[in-house]
């Protein structure tokens, strides 16, 4: 019997792990005759949302970035009404497999942060539950085969299926606190990929030549990152790198550019970087090895990487340099670009 009369499950997801979790909870809460409402927040207005009834039941579902939650979702909460209703927390992360096992990804403060912006808005807490489902980040590393995506997802649905029986009938369940050490050792990881890490990665992507301008990566891009420059996708600084465009790119012509981007950070820690340590220290004191040197040579690195990218972007009419760019492109070739998209049925 479950408890609750209604339960509604506000998702976002990039490449379907969370959208599948989401799915998989209103399975189980409609087999026990719950009205069930899922909202996709890459797909709805994340301003003015209306609050949840106060008898319903509220879960949000979404991946790890960088070891938090996405800005995308950090954001939907931290504008999410108040109220009082019970609140279940799960999230999506990297899981890999070592013979039968699974090797579980890092949550990071994702939980601790979320569960702080809803307890302050006067929600309950009742859970905390990890999902490690296939990881989508091909930009760091191969994709992953079809055993291991297919074995995930049999687990993994039979593992939510339990937490959502045990959450209807009233439970909770706190496992994601059990990792409460590493999450709290990688906690300033969090910190400079939300504040660093991220814009890098947004402008490493690109879109070869295979590029058709069909329009899939811009018209569905859940944050509206991608724009046309010189009618060719460029993406900006909201990129949250999702991995949604590149999944579900037709023609399989949007990479990552590991071999530009090497260039650019090794021209900008030899030349630029040593550059203005100098003149700082000209100007003002030094600061090489100190915190405030880090973060300003940090800042230094993504503002290169933006001039260049967007200098990248034009120059890339020239054959010559797409296809330099294309060839030092780990997604391009087969034993690593597998593009990753969840599976839907398994
Ligand atoms: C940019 C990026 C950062 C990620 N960071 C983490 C992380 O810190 N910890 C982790 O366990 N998984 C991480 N992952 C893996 C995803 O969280 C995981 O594959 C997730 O299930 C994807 O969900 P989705 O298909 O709903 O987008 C990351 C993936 C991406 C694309």
């Amino acid at each position: 019997m479950a408890v609750w009369q209604k339960l509604v499950v506000y998702y976002f997801s990039g490449t379907g792990n969370s959208e599948n979790v989401a799915r998989w909870m209103a399975d189980v809460a409609k087999e026990k005759g719950m009205e069930v409402s899922l909202i996709n927040i890459g797909k709805t207005a994340r301003r003015g949302i209306e609050p949840p009834e106060p008898d319903a039941l509220v879960a949000f579902v979404s991946p790890i970035h960088g070891f938090n939650y996405p800005p995308v979702m950090l954001n939907f909460l931290y504008h999410f009404p108040k109220g009082r209703n019970n609140v279940l927390l799960l999230n999506t992360r990297a899981g890999m497999l070592i013979g039968k096992w699974i090797t579980p990804g890092l949550t990071g403060i994702a939980f601790y942060f979320s569960a702080l912006i809803l307890k302050l808005k006067g929600y309950s807490i009742k859970s905390m539950f990890p999902v490690d489902l296939p990881s989508n980040w091909i930009s760091v590393h191969p994709g992953l085969n079809e055993r291991t995506v297919k074995y995930l997802h049999e687990r993994n649905q039979e593992k939510v299926y339990r937490f959502a029986r045990k959450v209807l009938a009233g439970g909770s369940d706190f496992r994601g606190l059990y990792e409460i050490i590493q999450d709290i050792l990688v906690a300033p990881i969090s910190l400079g990929y939300y504040f660093i890490g991220r814009f890098f990665f947004a402008k490493t992507y690109f879109a070869s030549s295979d590029c058709d301008n069909c329009g899939v990566c811009y018209k569905s891009c859940p944050v509206n990152a991608i724009k046309l420059v010189d009618n060719r996708p460029f993406w900006t600084f909201n990129c949250e790198s999702c991995m949604h465009c590149m999944s579900n790119c037709p023609k399989r012509a949007i990479e990552t550019g590991h071999g530009y981007v090497f260039v650019v950070a090794l021209l900008s820690s030899h030349a630029f970087s040593g550059l203005f340590y100098q003149y700082f220290k000209l100007l003002f004191f030094d600061i090489e090895d100190s915190f405030l040197g880090f973060t300003l040579e940090s800042a230094l690195f993504i503002g290169i990487l933006a001039i260049f990218y967007r200098l990248l972007h034009y120059a890339m009419r020239l054959k010559i340099v797409e296809r330099l760019i294309v060839y030092t492109s780990l997604t391009k070739y087969k034993f690593w670009g597998k593009r990753y998209k969840a599976l839907k049925k398994f």
